[in-house]
């Protein structure tokens, strides 16, 4: 067994609260991402998981021990950190079998495990390099596979592909993706790249300011997101939202009025959408709004539209033979069953049913 359970962690420095209340299981053999914007806490929660940080309050698990007052060497974690210390007097060979040798591992075994983590991470012909003759990619490559080499039960990584090119990044993250399902390590991926946390991730846990605020299946996180920060976090346009009167159970937008799935208190209700979940119409059609063209992106796989709706703006993408250009008034369907509703004043999602 080894899942991570965090329980009501609380990390406060010096007048500011780094974490506030954070809970967190993440189950045996599960890859969980942790993903939130630059200082939301996501390095000090690694850090208190790994020994490295104390929390003020709450309590930390892995597998059945409470390991909350145990020293980083009794947790049984490797951790790659953010800014991938490398030892500089060491061999890239003698990094990565660094872990092997303190758990004093027979030759054979320390030979095949680095030699193995070094192919993975294509580092295989620099073994006999130092650090300092590497370049930050090729470096950071060396701190993933001394954590890999190990055979750990539980992995905790910090942004470990945040130095390498586009291209390697993206073939190193499905390679991971395969390694880490084929050696089934129960995994904590620390990222603030929202493409990466969904394409690597059992689940993904969304923080902000010290919070989880959103714990789901990648999917869900994208479809169902729990508040407009989740909404807007996730998605490369983000969630468009709109502000719509209500009347009776029904939101309107121009002449297309559309069933609230609850009850809404308040005047206006929030309309969250996708821009892929916008369909556009050159004329007036069923189930449509009236939007005017301000910008047109051509980006390969679709283009990209930048809309007007009275005062307020949406992204919404269409085909790249769409003829389309900036002045012109489409005709957009939002797909019904895609739609997401939240309060306007909190930003949270209505619950439904
Ligand atoms: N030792 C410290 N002393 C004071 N403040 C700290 C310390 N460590 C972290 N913080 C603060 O706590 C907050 C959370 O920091 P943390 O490093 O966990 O963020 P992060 O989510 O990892 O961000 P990034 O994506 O930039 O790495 C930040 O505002 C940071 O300035
Ligand atoms: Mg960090």
């Amino acid at each position: 067994m080894a899942s991570i359970r965090v329980e009501n962690i609380e990390k406060t420095f010096g007048k500011f609260k780094a974490l506030s209340g954070v809970s967190l299981e993440v189950r045996d053999q599960e890859f969980v991402v942790l993903l939130g914007p630059s200082g939301c806490g996501k390095t000090t929660l690694l850090r208190i998981i790994a020994g490295l940080e104390q929390a003020d309050k709450g309590r930390v698990w892995i597998g059945d021990r409470d390991v909350t007052e145990l020293p980083p060497r009794a947790r049984k974690i490797a951790m790659v950190f953010q800014n991938y210390a490398v030892f500089p007097h060491l061999t890239v060979f003698e990094n990565i079998a660094f872990g092997l040798r303190m758990q004093k591992a027979s030759p054979e075994k320390l030979k095949a495990n680095v030699e193995r983590a070094a192919a993975l991470m294509h580092i295989e012909n620099l073994l006999e390099r130092y650090p300092a003759q590497l370049s930050g990619g090729q470096r950071q490559r060396v701190a993933v596979a001394r954590a890999l080499a190990v055979e750990p039960e539980v992995l905790l990584m910090d942004e470990p592909l945040s130095n390498l090119d586009a291209l390697l990044r993206l073939e190193m993250r499905a390679e991971l993706k395969r390694l880490l399902a084929e050696s089934r390590t129960t995994t904590l991926y620390v990222t603030h790249d929202q493409v990466e946390a969904m394409s690597l991730a059992d689940r993904i846990a969304v923080m902000n300011a010290g919070r989880v605020v959103q714990y789901d299946q990648p999917m869900k996180v994208y479809q169902e997101p729990a508040n407009t920060f989740v909404g807007g976090f996730i998605g490369s346009p983000p969630m468009n939202f709109l502000r719509l009167p209500v009347e009776g159970r029904q939101a309107k937008i121009e002449s297309l009025t559309l069933d609230l799935p609850t009850p809404v208190s308040g005047p206006e209700v929030l309309l969250g959408v996708r821009p892929e979940d916008l369909e556009a119409h050159t004329v007036q059609q069923p189930q449509t709004f009236p939007a005017e063209v301000l910008v047109v992106e051509p980006l390969g796989p679709h283009l990209l539209l930048t809309l007007s709706f009275g005062k307020q703006h949406i992204k919404a993408t269409v085909p790249p033979n769409f003829e389309v250009r900036a002045g012109q008034t489409l005709w957009l369907r939002p797909q019904p069953d895609r739609l997401r509703w939240l309060d306007p004043s909190s930003g949270q999602a209505l619950m439904m049913r």
